[in-house]
């Protein structure tokens, strides 16, 4: 049976939930598809910690200050009209989101307060009960979205199209393969942390936006850019999802040391521990590589009342044993982030009619190399709801849909254990030529599989998206932002651009 819709979202985090409400108060039907059961933590955006960075009125900061800052840390491949379109719209969609019910942190004054976080000259990030800002933002839109039509268990696996533009959408239900015919389809996957084998990424991040945006024959750019944050807890587990420790610790006067109790980030950066999250990470690596230590650590025995300040964080420091208060923090760098995505303007237009994407699985020019702290809330909020007005308007034009039967080629596969295994090794903080070769060739040996299952579906795309960032980190021969080559350790200012990437006819990922 057919599901028909105006629009249909794919995703139920901050970019999802923006664009779904926004595409329905402009008057369109609207489909929302997760591919989760209706849980806590289904979301990246549940478990953001630090907060949204966003300029407040009547302060000393400036969108001109928070734009330089993103520039900065982005490495030089920023889109400077997209980062200062986004950030001047960030105030409004925030204020928009605390009249929707969610409630920041407040001063004695009564106003938000704000923390700091790498790569920012000011304070700028308001939160939420003290380091649960995504829980909160989470809640406040799940509540907002109480009047929308949410499909969960519905896996999207693959975009349905006429040649000229999008129709529709192949999905996986608990009752089978359905389809839901829609002008315009919106992407907000989230990210694709589970390339990696550990990643502070909830289960559902495994890159499924940007599979499906290229199979269709949209452009990604940027996948290269992969942000490991530089404090994932390192508490001896294996793999999957860990814990992430909040660099606003580090806003609020934590600092970090090896094994042997030096201060790592001595003499790197004019920052500090507060340096833009490429240059931490890279330096955490560094020294782990040359101590051969498991770990770094964080010492936060200086923030004051650390355990009321950072709730989560305390909680998940006690649970491995360690109190923040008078214990170091054993930490590591871990998968986090994807910088580059689907190509998209600043309204969330991708290079396809009827295809848009927001959030985490977009590149819209905000990043660029490196994300700054705390911006891909800010940049979930804008551009899913712009997405959503976007896709809104798109639909009265096109008129309703008439999807064909799912014509897409199969897909093949590689084991997730083993495609982790090489992304962590091979396409880590730190890359070469080799290296990329060598995962490129892996990789070519995946075999074809019909996927079934949710799971069988995620490993596709987690293949084709892995091949991806092995494509685009091999083109790139130069280190810049969090791509870091061994080989090219430099930055070369001929290279100060971003890279567009499709599948060819043979479906191998091509830098264009
Ligand atoms: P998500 O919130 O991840 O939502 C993706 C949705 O897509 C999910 O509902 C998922 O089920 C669904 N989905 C995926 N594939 C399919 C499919 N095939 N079919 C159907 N549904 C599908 N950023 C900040 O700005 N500030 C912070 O403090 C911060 N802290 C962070 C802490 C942690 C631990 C992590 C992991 C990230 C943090 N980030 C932070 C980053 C930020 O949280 C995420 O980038 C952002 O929440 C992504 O939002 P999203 O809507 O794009 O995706
Ligand atoms: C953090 O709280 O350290 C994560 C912030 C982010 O990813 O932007």
């Amino acid at each position: 049976m057919t599901i028909r819709a105006d629009v249909v979202v794919i995703g139920v985090g901050v970019a999802g939930l923006a664009a779904g409400l926004a595409a329905q108060r402009a008057g369109r039907s609207v489909v929302v598809l997760s591919k989760t059961a209706p849980r806590r933590g289904a979301t990246a955006t549940y478990y953001a910690q630090g907060g949204v960075a966003v300029v407040l009125p009547d302060t000393d900061d400036s969108v001109a200050a928070h734009v330089a800052d993103t520039l900065a840390a982005g490495g030089g491949l920023c889109d400077a009209d997209a980062v200062t379109s986004i950030v001047a719209d960030g105030y409004r969609a925030v204020a928009d989101l605390a009249a929707a019910g969610a409630r920041f942190d407040t001063g004695p004054d009564g106003r938000w307060s704000l923390t700091r976080e790498g790569g920012h000259h000011r304070r700028r990030i308001i939160h939420a009960g003290g380091d649960a800002t995504g829980a909160e933002v989470q809640r406040a839109l799940d509540h907002a979205a109480a009047t929308l039509d949410i499909r969960a268990r519905h896996t999207a696996t693959a975009l349905l199209h006429d040649g000229a533009q999008i129709t529709g959408v192949a999905v996986l239900t608990p009752d089978g393969p359905d389809i839901v015919a829609a002008p315009s389809v919106i992407l907000a996957t989230g990210g694709l942390g589970h390339l990696y084998r550990a990643t502070t990424n909830p289960d559902a991040s495994t890159g499924d936006g940007v599979a499906l945006a290229l199979w269709a024959g949209a452009q990604a750019a940027d996948l290269e850019f992969i942000q490991f944050h530089p404090t994932m807890l390192f508490d001896g587990a294996a793999g999957g999802r860990r814990p992430l420790i909040t660099e606003a610790l580090r806003g609020e006067g934590a600092r970090l040391l090896d094994a042997d109790g030096e201060p790592i980030m001595a003499g790197i950066h004019p920052l500090g521990d507060l340096a833009p999250r490429d240059v931490v990470a890279a330096a955490i690596d560094a020294r782990l590589r040359a101590t051969g230590a498991d770990c770094a650590y964080l010492d936060a025995r200086g923030v004051a009342d650390v355990a009321r300040r950072f709730p989560t964080v305390t909680a998940l420091c006690v649970a491995i044993g360690v109190d923040p208060a008078r214990q170091l923090i054993p930490v590591t760098p871990g998968a986090h982030y994807s910088c580059g995505g689907v190509s998209t303007d600043p309204y969330g237009r991708t290079t396809m009619p009827g295809l848009f994407a927001a959030g985490e699985v977009a590149r819209t020019g905000m990043h660029g190399a490196n994300r700054l702290a705390s911006n891909s809330l800010l940049e979930g909020l804008v551009v899913g709801g712009r997405a959503g007005v976007a896709a809104a308007e798109h639909a009265l034009s096109a008129g309703p849909a008439t999807p064909g039967p799912e014509t897409s080629a199969p897909r093949a596969a590689i084991d997730r254990a083993e495609l982790q295994r090489v992304m962590s090794t091979e396409v880590s903080v730190l890359r070469d030529g080799p290296g990329l070769a060598a995962a490129a060739e892996k990789l070519d040996r995946a075999r074809p599989l019909t996927p079934r299952t949710r799971r069988d579906f995620e490993d596709a795309a987690l293949t084709t998206v892995a091949a991806a960032v092995v494509a685009a980190a091999a083109h790139r021969a130069e280190s810049r932002g969090c791509h870091h080559r061994a080989d090219f350790p430099d930055t070369d200012d001929g290279q100060a651009h971003s890279v567009p990437l499709r599948l060819d006819d043979t479906r191998d990922a091509r830098v264009a």
